[in-house]
Formats: C-alpha cells, structure tokens, sequence
C-alpha cells in the first residue's frame, strides 16, 4: 500500500503540464522585469554621488549647500563641534534620503540632531537610542543624546512618505 502510494505521488509530480511550467516562467520574468524597471525609476541620477567617499560626514564637514530655502532654515547641514565633546549635526531631509547619511562621532560625544525636511513630511528615529523626531517643511526640530558606547547607530525615516521610504536610512558611527 505504501509503495503504491509513492508511485502515485511521483507520476503526479512527473506529469506537470509543460504549458503551465512555461506560463508561470514568464510570469516569474516579467516580475522581475518590472521590478527592475520600479527600482531603476526611483534611483536618482545623482545616487553615485551621494553614496560616494565625500558622503562621510565627520565633524567640521559643513560644506554642502541646503536644500531648505525658506527665511532661518538656511543653516548648512554638517556636523559642527559646538563645545568640547558636543556635537550639532544639522540634518535634512528630502525625497528620499537625509543629508547628511553617515555621522561619525567619538565615542562619549553628545550629539544635538538639529534637523528639517526640504521635502514633504519625514521622521527620524534612531535605533537604540530614544531620538524620534517629526520632519516637517519650515519646522527645525532637535533632540540630543550622548553616546557612551563604541558602535553603529542605524537611522532611519519613521514616517511612511513614499515610494523610497525604506530608502532613508543612515548611520551615526561612534569611534
Ligand atoms: Cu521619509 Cu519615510
């Protein structure tokens, strides 16, 4: 009875329709087709750039220019050393990424997140530690914390903002 049974199963398995394997194939390609194409619509051109070496924001780095344009918010983003062992980071956000992306801070440093959105309506939360705040356009919003530790902090949009919203995220690495 179990023999019988095994040959069974196997001559279904081995009777699969050769038309039916074949349509969920294309359906399988044009899947990854349009994902691809999805992905490609939503990289900005500039993307090499950002993720280039230049996107290692220590403190003292305050060169690029902001996005914000309104009256006050014309701060540079960058990380400044504002007192022994006190950091600013002036971040923005925009569709869809924050500037700066990478922070690197000595370890025992407190760090003010003093941070805008450019563009619509972000958030920002950074894992392990208690800093959430709200990104919204004309509105500077800040929190601080001080790191005792050594490591990576990975940050990231707490805000469902759109299409590249799992895209925003960054790191405050302390060294
Ligand atoms: Cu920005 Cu979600």
């Amino acid at each position: 009875m179990n023999a019988e049974h095994t040959t069974e199963a196997s001559e279904i398995r081995g009777g699969g329709d050769p038309l039916a394997i074949m349509y969920v194939l294309a359906a399988v390609a044009m899947g990854i087709g349009a994902l691809i194409v999805v992905v490609l619509m939503f990289v900005p051109s500039d993307w090499s750039q950002r993720r280039s070496a230049e996107d290692v924001w220590v403190p003292g780095q305050t060169e690029w220019e902001p996005l914000s344009v309104s009256a006050g918010l014309d701060e540079p983003v960058g990380v400044t050393e504002v007192s022994p062992g006190h950091y600013v980071v002036v971040m923005e956000a925009y569709n869809w990424a924050f500037r700066p992306n990478e922070i690197r801070v000595p370890v025992g440093s407190q760090v003010t997140f003093r941070a805008r959105s450019a563009q619509d309506y972000h958030g920002l939360a950074l894992v392990g530690t208690p800093v959430l705040l709200s990104l919204q356009q004309n509105t500077i919003t800040e929190a601080s914390h001080t790191f005792e530790e050594a490591g990576e902090h990975l940050f990231v949009c707490s805000e469902y903002c759109g299409a590249g919203h799992v895209s925003m995220t960054g790191r405050v690495i302390v060294q």
